[in-house]
């Protein structure tokens, strides 16, 4: 696992764009470059900057498909909150040659959830598979909608959303639990790490606790992002304030180790 420590938010979201435009670039193959991406907090500065480097001219959106990691059950598409309405408002409406048609994101409306997260997968592997995946962490470690003890080898499937994790995304219901949808659809813990590389952002004080269970402890369906350490080619890329659960120790390793500027 390599673990990127950046100063600050600023910093590392553009560490990850970077390192996403640079896997874009350097992609060869006329098989499309396939993307998984997540929504939240974490990768809004990730999207401003790669939408800065697309509208720029220095990466292209043309042979990139994209997968996203989830959705809220019960939201249509015109809703503020859904994440089809997140991704198109602060990314792919913003991109100069993003071509709809090869935008994927689970149907939150569907009347068929278990098909839907079925035909996803098929998707998914249609198009040989996810190169790169990135994500966002929740407070309790869950990899997009996974919540604590999610099998780590769970595929695209619906999932219950918990307590805490609705009061969290409450912010952006009215501060109000009861209106966060109580079910979502989302990608498996095995659907992620399935993916040839994965980077995660996070950042924050509040994400200390996960950041550190995630680098530091036990394998473990408790904390459902600690499946990363079982990938060859994870990335963690966080903020200082993200770092203060690590030990002395873990956090000088990383600092030592990515020293050499390599992406
Ligand atoms: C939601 C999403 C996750 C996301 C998490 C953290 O629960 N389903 O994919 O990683 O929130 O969001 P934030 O980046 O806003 O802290």
């Amino acid at each position: 696992m390599r673990v990127i420590i950046q100063e600050n938010y600023d910093k590392m979201c553009k560490w990850a764009a970077d390192y996403i435009a640079a896997k874009i670039n350097a992609h060869h193959e006329t098989r499309p470059f396939v993307l998984g991406l997540p929504t939240g907090s974490s990768p809004i500065g990730v999207y401003r900057e790669l939408i800065r480097k697309n509208k720029a001219g220095e990466v292209s959106f043309s042979n990139v498909i994209t997968f996203n990691m989830d959705e809220y059950l019960g939201l249509p598409h015109e809703h503020d909150q859904s994440y089809w309405y997140f991704m198109h408002d602060n990314f792919f409406d913003h991109l100069v040659d993003m071509k709809p048609e090869n935008i994927n994101i689970l149907n939150g409306m569907t009347e068929d959830p278990e098909g839907e997260c079925a035909r996803y997968e098929e998707k998914i592997a249609a198009c040989g598979g996810i190169d790169l995946f990135m994500g966002g962490i929740g407070v309790d470690g869950h990899l997009a909608f996974n919540e604590p003890f999610t099998s780590l080898s769970s595929r695209t499937g619906i999932r219950a959303l918990t307590t805490d994790t609705r009061i969290v995304n409450s912010r952006f219901f009215g501060n109000d639990p009861e209106k966060v949808p109580a079910y979502a659809l989302s990608v498996g813990i095995g659907t992620v790490t399935d993916s040839k590389e994965v980077l995660v952002l996070i950042s924050g004080h509040n994400k200390a606790r996960a950041l550190a269970q995630t680098v530091e402890g036990n394998v473990s369906h408790k904390w459902t992002c600690s499946a990363l350490q079982m990938h060859n080619g994870a990335i963690i890329a966080c903020d200082e304030a993200a770092c203060g659960e690590l030990t002395v120790d873990t956090y000088k390793y990383f600092l030592d180790i990515e020293k050499a500027e390599r992406l």
